[in-house]
């Protein structure tokens, strides 16, 4: 997909907790949207300013590719595909313009609620389950925890039950997850919220005019919520 020059395309999430409150902000910033049959594109009608409705975890790297100019995600996302390339020895694609203020939550080692937490080094030796390998080994590292760390992309509370991992490392938000499955959160790596996220560097000229319109606005949005 070439990205569009005279136009700024911006990723959403298509479902789930972001995608309702992303698009809502969006929406008071005066956009307004044509969808396509499919539900995936939606076509800016008062603005030369495009939605692409994708999955989250995919939305760092369509920035980086420059498919699209911006995306709204967790920050936890970005850190974990940032840390990522700095692991790999790539450069930064894609940086954090604006924090959103919603979908708040952080990520958290969790553990079988029977344990008694004596601190991370309790960790050393053991198998931990994550979604975010990066922000994890870093955080081990940091602790001088040596553990092993096990990449799951999904249901990773369910590692432990299944006897994959003696804990996890997952985003907590109300706790209900974790509670479910008789794990205790018991260390905060990173705390996170939706934020708007973009290139590095700065984008050409008219796609850069409609960035800096679209942040007036935005800056104008968030500004009434608080
Ligand atoms: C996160 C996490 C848990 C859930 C925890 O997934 O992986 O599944 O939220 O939330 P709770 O503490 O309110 O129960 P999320 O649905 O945000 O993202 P994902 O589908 O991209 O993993
Ligand atoms: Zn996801
Ligand atoms: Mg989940």
């Amino acid at each position: 997909v070439a990205p569009a020059r005279d136009r700024l395309r911006i990723a959403i999430q298509k479902s789930g907790r972001l995608a309702d409150p992303a698009r809502a902000l969006l929406a008071s910033c005066g956009l307004t949207w044509r969808e396509s049959r499919d539900r995936l594109f939606c076509y800016g009608e008062t603005l030369p300013i495009d939605l692409l409705l994708v999955r989250d975890d995919d939305i760092p790297g369509l920035i980086a590719d420059g498919v699209c100019d911006f995306g709204v995600v967790g920050r936890n996302v970005l850190a974990e595909q940032d840390a990522g390339r700095v692991a790999h020895d790539q450069a930064s694609a894609f940086r954090e313009w604006r924090a959103l203020g919603f979908g708040k939550c952080r990520l958290a080692v969790a553990v079988p609620e029977g344990w008694s937490w004596q601190g991370p080094a309790q960790l050393s030796g053991m198998r931990v389950a994550t979604s975010y390998p990066a922000l994890l080994s870093r955080w081990l590292a940091d602790q001088g925890v040596a553990a092993e760390v096990a990449f799951l992309s999904g249901s990773v509370e369910i590692a432990p039950r299944l006897g994959q991992a003696d804990a996890v490392c997952d985003i907590v938000s109300s706790g209900g997850t974790l509670a479910a499955n008789q794990l205790k959160p018991v260390a905060t790596l990173f705390e996170s919220e939706a934020v708007l996220a973009g290139p590095v560097a700065e984008l050409d000229a008219i796609r850069g005019e409609l960035a800096a319109l679209l942040l007036r606005r935005l800056d104008g949005a968030l500004r009434m919520r608080h």
